[in-house]
């Protein structure tokens, strides 16, 4: 028998309790009615990318994490498992070992992962020669009082932690494309620097219209949530950021309620895309608190969709059409289980915007729903 709940616990849990004694009054001191969690179905989602690569292996993120959970295992350590495929896996160039490096060549990193149960987080940002920086996210939720580390002082920390540091996370892949996108951008002929990021993201843009650049790593990232059977929530963002970014740059991916955020009696939130635009807003907390009030995963990303869009005023980050002219997806699940991808548009480049599911049904990548349709074509 499970455990009994208070009032409050039954009434935020919603559709995942039942009563397991209705036969009983409740208020009859000597039988009390005794409400038991119902064991929730597990479910684990992620960005497309999470049942794509397998780094020479069986299996994808979701398929390893999903198997992980089923057999037992914490549900963050069989996310994080997930997601180190990817990050290991040398043609996912937007993720750990061979992701895109930022303008100077250099991979710089960024993972965030929250455990719902334990209500811990940790976080790592600009961490260069760890190729798992999920891993080291994870240390530092395990093994400080703080939330997020970045720099040298990240890379400090996993030296410290055992983690092997490696000179250059480049791959010839990742190195020729940056090599091209240097060529472009010759630092001589830069007047000032609104110049030359005006010039940056013209040739990154340029590359991709030549299909030069997949437009879907430029901002290549994995999100991957889950729920346990028991009802365990815990997710992993790891990324490495926007392609030839100046050195530095973090975005969404390990901040706290922007690349992800859970609460483990309401759901779990994590996204993909424009980092900028998700940090103004914070979505991935703004999910959950929408969710919190009543909203399914779906409508509860609609809604930060919605508030992204009606912030997005800076003409150069409009389509003709005046709507945002970047992609941004959000992975949600319910503490009930339910789950949806929502993206700004569904189709960008002529490619559906999908993302990644493992039930007890198998893996399969689904379409998002969207909020604006399909991106315009010129
Ligand atoms: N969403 C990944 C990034 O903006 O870095």
């Amino acid at each position: 028998m499970g455990r009994q709940v208070s009032r409050r616990e039954f009434v935020k849990a919603g559709a995942a309790v039942s009563v397991a004694a209705t036969a009983a009054p409740a208020v009859a001191a000597e039988s009390p009615t005794v409400l038991v969690r119902k064991a929730t179905p597990p479910v684990v989602i992620a960005s497309a990318n999470g049942h794509v690569f397998r780094n020479g292996g069986p299996r994808t993120c979701v398929e390893e994490a999903f198997a992980r959970i089923t057999a037992g295992e914490d549900v963050l350590d069989a996310l994080i498992a997930g997601v180190n495929i990817v990050e290991l896996d040398p043609t996912e160039m937007g993720v750990g070992y061979g992701g895109r490096p930022n303008a100077d060549g250099v991979v710089q990193l960024d993972s965030c992962c929250m455990h719902g149960p334990r209500k811990r987080a940790g976080g790592v940002a600009a961490l260069e020669g760890v190729r798992t920086p999920s891993l080291v996210a994870k240390a530092v939720m395990e093994n400080t009082d703080h939330h997020l580390l970045v720099g040298g002082g990240a890379q400090a920390f996993a030296r410290q932690m055992g983690f092997e540091i490696e000179d250059d996370l480049n791959t010839d892949s990742s190195r020729a494309e940056w090599l091209e996108w240097k060529r472009r951008i010759d630092p001589g002929h830069w007047l000032d620097p609104e110049k030359r990021s005006r010039a940056g993201a013209a040739a990154r843009e340029a590359m991709v219209a030549e299909g030069r650049l997949d437009p879907e790593s430029r901002l290549g990232t994995i999100n991957c949530d889950g729920v346990g059977p028991g009802g365990e929530i815990c997710g992993v963002t790891t990324t490495s950021g926007l392609a030839f970014k100046i050195p530095g740059r973090v975005g969404d991916s390990p901040i706290l309620g922007a690349g992800l955020w859970l609460d483990g009696d309401v759901g779990v939130a994590g996204s993909t895309g424009r980092g900028e635009a998700n940090l103004f807003n914070l979505c991935s907390y703004l999910i959950v608190e929408q969710m919190r009030q009543g909203r399914g995963p779906r409508d509860a990303a609609l809604e930060a969709l919605r508030r992204v869009k009606e912030d997005t005023v800076e003409q150069r980050l409009l389509t003709p059409g005046g709507e945002p002219a970047f992609g941004l997806t959000f992975y949600v699940i319910a503490r009930s289980g339910e789950y949806a991808g929502v993206t700004m548009w569904g189709k960008e480049n002529g490619r559906e915007k999908q993302f990644a599911v493992c039930t007890e049904n198998g893996p399969e990548l689904l379409a998002c729903e969207s909020l604006l349709g399909d991106f315009p074509t010129a």
